[in-house]
């Protein structure tokens, strides 16, 4: 008979694997589920037996009390500092001292020099916050920061919150006592998702993972320790009482074995400049790593060497910092402009005094929106934190609020756009919650000028004509600008009318380079539907969209008189997208655009019929789900639709008749009231039977008709598609069968008509010939549907 000790202490050991396999080795050996069991059932009895939770409970990392300030710890041995080089002389500077400092020790090399080398230990230098872990007989008893090297700060509730660090170590064979020293870090990932929710919420965001690493751990009440996302990485050791291996590569490989994370791009050389490249080779890396460092550490492997060179001042002779070069650099804000992109957005950029960061001269950096200068709390003539990592645009991170002049000025967005004058709006945000839409401010400003705005009018133009687009080779950035700034386009339209005499007369221009640019443009008047649909550049319709648009409805015609709901009828088409599409195909300027575009020799190709997909989905329950009516969801509509018979006029009369609607099971009071409301309101029934009609319009039909459609060719029968098709997908064939009135069976029986069958078709054709059922093969099935008329 176990006792509850033995069984907390086994379900402890258990956790503690599983919890080191997850965080530390990254692979987790059991589900999610079965951890939460394991530690629930720990839970339960910990709170039986209170007397037996000890700290280094795995139960124990949620964070305990709060307290009121943080504790002094005395470091034994001092948390030292490193010394820093950026130029690889520095660091072979670096090595000659070590190398002078052994002297003796050091064996002489060969005639190559081999053999003298000192073997050094490189990892990278994470951008974190220095703690040390104190264990004793195994268990961690406290964590502290480095503070000014001989004193830090008790931090010991925070660190236990640390998932990878061990609150017990593993294994055997640890020294009584064992000061473990490293970097608590939080990754790139972490670090964005803490932001991102600090955004949602309108918290406080951090301007790196750094700060975030240190504002993290330095809480007060370790229960916000334990609610982000930090990461333990050990480097070296503090205080030791026991024995340990005596090199670097040794000790660090024991804390391993011992489930104490190191870093994973642990490496050791022969002489500097094999560290040399490693640090290229980090460096190449750096922005791929799932964590922020600022360079790598090089140690002299021997213990007994790193001894006999010592210390000078606070940094060890035995180590050095080879550092990258910094991305965050501190400059002035001069001032805030405003840009204005192809859709009209307004936003502003952030003038800087230009700076140096890592290797790239700075003076301007994108602020995003308004929101992000509210956010960050900016004013021109403020010092700023900007930052460049990787390719990524300078951002600005920080403002330093000491250093705000008495004249900063406030950041105002133009009433008026910059570029034509036209008003600027703010975006409204149309958020749908439980079938009401709520409008709130957008964070984008939008200058309602469109194609009058020069801004607008060169963007439209450069994606009008862009490769994926239009396609007109040799029509650049500097060309467009030029055409748009002698007013010969105004729209993209214009570029079909150009002249001759007008491109020859730009500069750059001679006869043959006029001559080729012409022919490009007449050569782009036969796009795809799917290309013109992009390059009419829709709001938030980008080249997917575009051809979802063209294929399911086949035609220009069809997609400009599309109503919204009808649009969002489409897989993959949101209501958002949908409303953006018919707002543009509503308004008058860009109906003029298209009219002339197609007045001025621009032919569509690939037009065609409404995909057969599309055509055979319509049922009333989708319907009542897009109109939003209040209290009526998915399973409602459903309902409804269901005791209307599928009949949008019976649903109208339903809807005003209370006692029907009443007798409808499972239908809540509140879908009764919205369905009501609703329908009594002439226009909500208008719009209703105007998505009813274009449907029917566009040759869609609802789903209960093609159940009757006794007239098709195909009615009454039933057909079986198995194997793969290679024209078509098994859905459109379906779609073309379904269209002819056939009905698609997922299983072969004597009832069966006919089985098409594609290559692969295994145990459903088998069955067909079995029963001595027609059996079509690709070919026979495309020239069946042809034959009536599918
Ligand atoms: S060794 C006596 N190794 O850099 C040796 N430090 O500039 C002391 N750091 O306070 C440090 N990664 O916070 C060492 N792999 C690494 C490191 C590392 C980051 C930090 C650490 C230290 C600071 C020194």
């Amino acid at each position: 008979m176990t006792t509850a000790a033995q069984r907390i202490a086994a379900l402890r050991a258990e956790l503690d694997q599983h919890n080191h396999r997850y965080y530390v080795l990254d692979q987790p050996s059991i589900p999610d589920a079965e951890y939460d069991r394991l530690f629930s059932a720990l839970k339960a009895l910990e709170a039986e037996h209170p007397e037996l939770i000890t700290a280094d409970s795995p139960t124990q990392r949620v964070g305990g009390q709060a307290l009121a300030e943080f504790g002094q710890v005395r470091h034994e041995v001092p948390m030292l500092s490193l010394g820093n080089a950026f130029a690889e002389d520095e660091l072979r500077d670096f090595d000659r001292r070590v190398r002078e400092g052994l002297g003796e020790q050091l064996p002489a090399g060969d005639l190559f020099g081999a053999g003298a080398e000192v073997a050094y230990v490189c990892e990278p230098k994470l951008d974190g916050l220095a703690v040390s872990l104190r264990y004793e007989d195994g268990v961690l008893v406290r964590g502290a920061t480095r503070g000014d090297g001989s004193t830090g700060e008790d931090i010991t509730a925070n660190v236990r919150t640390v998932r990878n660090i061990p609150l017990r170590l593993l294994d055997s064979g640890w020294p009584r006592v064992l000061e473990v020293r490293g970097e608590v870090y939080m990754s790139r990932a972490g670090f964005d998702a803490l932001n991102a929710r600090a955004l949602e919420s309108g918290g406080k965001t951090f301007a790196n993972p750094r700060n975030a690493a240190a504002g993290s751990l330095r809480q007060l009440d370790p229960k916000i320790t334990a609610s982000r996302p930090l990461s333990f990485c050990a480097y070296g050791i503090g205080q030791v009482e026991g024995s340990l291996p005596d090199t670097q590569s040794g000790i660090l490989a024991a804390l391993k074995g011992w489930g104490v994370p190191i870093s994973a791009e642990l490496q050791q050389v022969q002489g500097i400049e094999a560290a040399l490249a490693y640090y290229r080779r980090i460096g190449e890396q750096r922005d791929a790593l799932p964590y922020e460092i600022d360079g790598v550490v090089f140690k002299v492997e021997r213990l007994d060497w790193q001894r006999e060179l010592g210390f000078r001042a606070r940094e060890p002779r035995w180590a050095i910092a080879h550092k990258f070069p910094a991305r965050e650099e501190l400059t002035e804000l001069l001032d805030v402009e405003f840009q204005v992109g192809r859709t009209g957005a307004v936003t502003p950029v952030a003038r800087l005094k230009p700076v140096q960061v890592a290797g790239v001269t700075v003076s301007n950096a994108t602020l995003h929106n308004m929101d992000e200068v509210l956010r960050l709390g900016l004013m021109i003539g403020d010092t700023v934190i900007i930052r460049r990592a990787g390719d990524v645009i300078p951002q600005v991170v920080q403002v330093v609020r000491e250093r705000r002049p008495a004249d900063a000025r406030a950041v105002h967005i133009p009433e008026q756009c910059p570029v034509c004058g036209s008003a600027v709006e703010r975006t409204q945000l149309l958020k749908r919650s439980k079938g009401r839409a709520q409008v709130s401010e957008g964070a984008i400003y939008r200058c309602v000028g469109r194609l009058r705005c020069q801004a607008q009018l060169k963007q439209a133009i450069i994606h009008f004509v862009s490769r994926r687009a239009m396609d007109i080779d040799g029509l650049g950035e500097r060309i467009v600008e030029q055409l748009v700034e002698a007013e010969l386009v105004q729209s993209p339209a214009d570029l079909y009318t150009l002249s001759f005499e007008q491109v020859l007369a730009l500069e750059g221009f001679a006869e043959l380079s006029s001559r080729n640019l012409l022919a490009a443009i007449e050569a782009s008047k036969r796009p795809t539907l799917a290309r013109f649909i992009y390059a009419l550049g829709i709001p938030d319709v980008g080249e997917e969209t575009a051809k979802r648009l063209a294929r399911a409805l086949g035609s220009l015609a069809r997609l400009d008189v599309a109503l919204p709901e009808v649009l969002a009828w489409l897989p993959d088409i949101g209501l958002e997208v949908a409303h953006e599409i018919h707002s543009f195909f509503a308004d008058a300027h860009n109906r003029t655009v298209i009219t002339q575009l197609l007045a001025r020799g621009v032919l569509l190709q690939e037009e065609g019929e409404l995909q057969a997909e599309f055509a055979a989905c319509a049922r009333l329950a989708e319907l009542l789900a897009r109109l939003e009516i209040p209290g009526v969801a998915a399973t409602g509509a459903k309902r409804l639709a269901a005791a209307a018979g599928e009949d949008l006029e019976a649903l109208i009369a339903l809807s005003q008749d209370w006692l029907s609607l009443k007798a409808i099971k499972g239908l809540t009071e509140k879908a009764r009231e919205g369905l009501r409301g609703f329908f009594a309101v002439p226009a909500n029934t208008a719009r209703a039977r105007a998505i009813e009609a274009q449907l029917r319009d566009f040759g869609m039909h609802w789903q209960s008709e093609r159940r009757a459609v006794a007239g098709l060719p195909l009615a009454g029968q039933t057909w079986v598609l198995t194997g793969t098709l290679e024209s078509m997908s098994r859905d459109e064939g379906k779609a073309k069968l379904e269209a002819l009135g056939a009905k698609v069976a997922g299983s072969v029986s004597a009832k069966t008509h006919c089985v098409v069958a594609g290559p692969g078709a295994g145990s459903k054709l088998a069955r067909a010939n079995e029963l001595g059922i027609a059996v079509l093969d690709e070919a026979g099935f495309i020239a069946r549907l042809a034959e009536l008329g599918g």
